[in-house]
């Protein structure tokens, strides 16, 4: 995980890559730390902690002068978070320093063989294992550094993204890729590297994202000089022009990303289906899919593959995908289904689910499915992320840089994708009628009004938080297409607030979690109007006996559960199918101001990161 920035031009390269890494700092922040080449000598400094810690330290220790640096915020893979595991790594010599997302997987041998040859390591990196196997490289076959980088990244097993300088050759910095992302903004005869194009978005629209074993030498006053890494051939640089504007990645006057993305809700849904949905006429265009509509229809499953809110997407998709459709689907956690030998054939197609786009378990999941012969999809909100370029072909969510590490409104705009996949087949296959068919397109129509409605219960919610924030535990129940929402509503509590929650279809919870109920346990129902309400206000009852204290989310004018329950949190309504959309909304809300109330880092929750890019 982790971030990586890198300068090289004309301008003060300190405040580009100190901003930059505090745009990335979403992707880890256990450590941070910049090494700048002042003119004679490469200035390091490093530290455990923020972004804010090292600029803390470079004002105390280090002069900022020079046009050329690398910086690094790091989330530890090997070695503890500490000053001296940060990155930048020197090699012994001090000519090369290196920054490095990723795990090099053979480090232990590659060190053991430099331990041998006289090599001494400080840190307990894998990092400073390859920065010493470059420099090795380079004396022993008497190369320049981008030939050293390509030697010794083919002996390398793992994941990287890097950039490295040579003190000596101060005009280049080499930069290479697999797995994790590399960005290159072109300027000026400037050029910025990154994790992602946020740190040079003010400078440049212009960017190169490197593919997967392809490497780059970046020299002032020259062409960028692509490689692929196992066979030197040259590679023709691709130059994107980037839609992203840096309002999208401030936090607006909202206190945190969170709150901001939470609130974006109506918008980005808005936007999910700007062109794509035309509800009157009862038309729903999607490129992807319809390019490749056989494969969906004649299907005989589809695997939907994912992590975390992804994967709870994906849950509430196998629900709309049955129902309308009536295509079987399961829903894999991409982390097992890559290690399982999977039965999986031409005939599957394999939808995978990604924020980012850059989730290690998903990505070796969609490449496992090709390798398998399936048709691979991608739902992803970062354009041109690797998955959405590993996948065959797909929809993107356009909900914008979501930068807190809670996802949220990645959440509400992959159900709305995954929504109007489903009634699109559903459409085609004839699976559904033509009234339901209109219904649901109006209906999903009005799905930004009806989520603005439940932002605006905001108040309420804050006075449940206040009353449950010293709670140690907490449960979710659902039933139905609000179950995977339960999991939803605990994951945020647990990831930002650190208390312990569980969530669990709700007629579960009599086979084992009703054991926990007392009248310290809140319990989350959600409630709205479904073909389950009966049942989940019998679920109420059982929970009532037992002295639980009850928080249920409810449809406007909701009169028996409101009765019952000691809390509510009222939503519009809207038909069962399409209540994930809403109902999620008051449990972004309450896990918000339940971790803003324990002051807890809300955009940065420890031991987090934003894009899980190691297995
Ligand atoms: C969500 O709040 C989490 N931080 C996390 O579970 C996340 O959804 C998961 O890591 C998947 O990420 P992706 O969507 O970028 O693949
Ligand atoms: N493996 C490196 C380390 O632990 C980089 C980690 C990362 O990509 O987050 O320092």
């Amino acid at each position: 995980m982790c971030g990586i920035v890198g300068y090289i031009g004309k301008r003060d390269a300190y405040p580009i890559i100190l901003n930059g890494l505090k745009r990335l700092e979403y992707r880890g922040y256990d450590s941070a730390g910049i090494a700048l080449y002042d003119g004679s000598e490469i200035q390091l400094c490093k530290t455990k902690g923020k972004v804010a810690d090292l600029e803390a330290k470079v004002s105390k220790e280090m002069p900022t002068k020079g046009n050329l640096g690398i910086g690094h915020t790091r989330w530890a893979t090997h070695g503890i978070p500490n000053d001296v595991n940060s990155h930048p790594h020197f090699s012994n010599s001090g000519n090369l320093v290196i920054i490095h997302n990723g795990i090099i997987e053979n480090y232990t041998s590659i060190k053991k063989e430099l331990i041998n040859r006289g090599y001494i390591f400080y840190s307990d990196t894998d990092t400073e294992v390859l920065v010493n196997l470059i420099e090795d490289v380079k004396k022993n076959e008497n190369v320049k550094l981008g030939k050293a980088v390509q030697i010794a990244l083919n002996q390398v097993v793992g994941a990287y993204a890097i950039a490295v300088y040579d003190k000596n050759k101060p005009d280049e910095i080499v930069v290479a890729k697999l797995g994790s992302p590399l960005a290159i903004g072109i300027g000026d005869d400037e050029f910025f590297i990154a994790s992602d194009a946020s740190p040079f978005i003010e400078f440049t629209n212009n960017a190169i994202y490197l593919e997967d074993e392809e490497m780059a030498i970046i020299r002032l006053g020259r062409e960028i000089n692509i490689r692929k890494i196992k066979d030197d051939s040259l590679v023709a640089p691709y130059i994107q022009e980037l839609q992203l504007n840096l309002e999208q990645i401030e936090k607006g006057g909202y206190d945190h990303f969170m709150l901001k993305e939470i609130y974006e809700q109506p918008s980005v849904i808005q936007d999910t289906f700007r062109g794509r949905l035309l509800a009157d006429k009862g038309i729903i265009r999607l490129g992807g899919l319809e390019d490749y509509i056989e494969k969906f229809v004649n299907a005989d499953r589809i695997i939907i593959v994912a992590c975390g809110t992804s994967w709870h997407a994906g849950l509430v998709a196998e629900y709309i995908f049955e129902d309308w459709a009536r295509i079987p689907v399961e829903v894999e956690y991409a982390s097992e289904f890559r290690y399982r030998n999977p039965v999986i054939t031409e005939k599957d197609v394999v939808i995978a689910i990604s924020q980012s786009g850059e989730t290690a378990d998903t990505l070796a999941a969609v490449k496992l499915a090709k390798e398998k012969g399936a048709f691979v999809y991608g739902i992803c909100n970062v354009v041109g992320s690797t998955i959405s370029r590993a996948t065959h072909s797909g929809t993107y969510t356009h909900a914008g840089p979501e930068i807190g590490v809670a996802s949220t409104k990645a959440f509400t705009t992959q159900i709305t994708v995954l929504t109007m996949i489903a009634l699109k087949l559903a459409k085609v296959k004839g699976t559904i009628s033509q009234s339901d068919y209109m219904l649901h397109l109006r209906e999903l129509d009005l799905i930004p009004s009806k989520v603005s409605t439940a932002l605006d219960k905001n108040d309420s919610i804050i006075e449940i938080a206040k009353i449950f924030k010293d709670a140690t535990n907490f449960l979710y129940l659902g039933r139905g297409y609000n179950f995977p929402v339960a999991l939803e509503g605990a994951l945020k509590l647990k990831e930002i607030s650190y208390i312990h929650a569980e969530g669990y279809p709700a007629a579960e919870m009599k086979h084992g979690p009703i054991a926990l109920i007392d009248e310290q346990m809140p319990i989350v129902v959600i409630a709205v109007n479904s073909n389950h309400y009966d049942k989940v206000v019998s679920n109420i009852q059982e929970i009532k006996s037992r002295k639980g204290k009850i928080i249920a989310v409810v449809t406007e004018g909701d009169t028996i559960v409101r009765e019952l329950a000691d809390y509510i949190m009222e939503v519009p309504y809207t038909p069962e199918t399409l209540s994930p959309l809403v109902t999620t909304i008051p449990l972004q809300l309450l896990s918000y101001h339940i971790a803003l109330m324990l002051k807890r880092n809300v955009d940065q929750p420890r031991n987090l990161a934003k894009a899980v890019t190691v297995e």
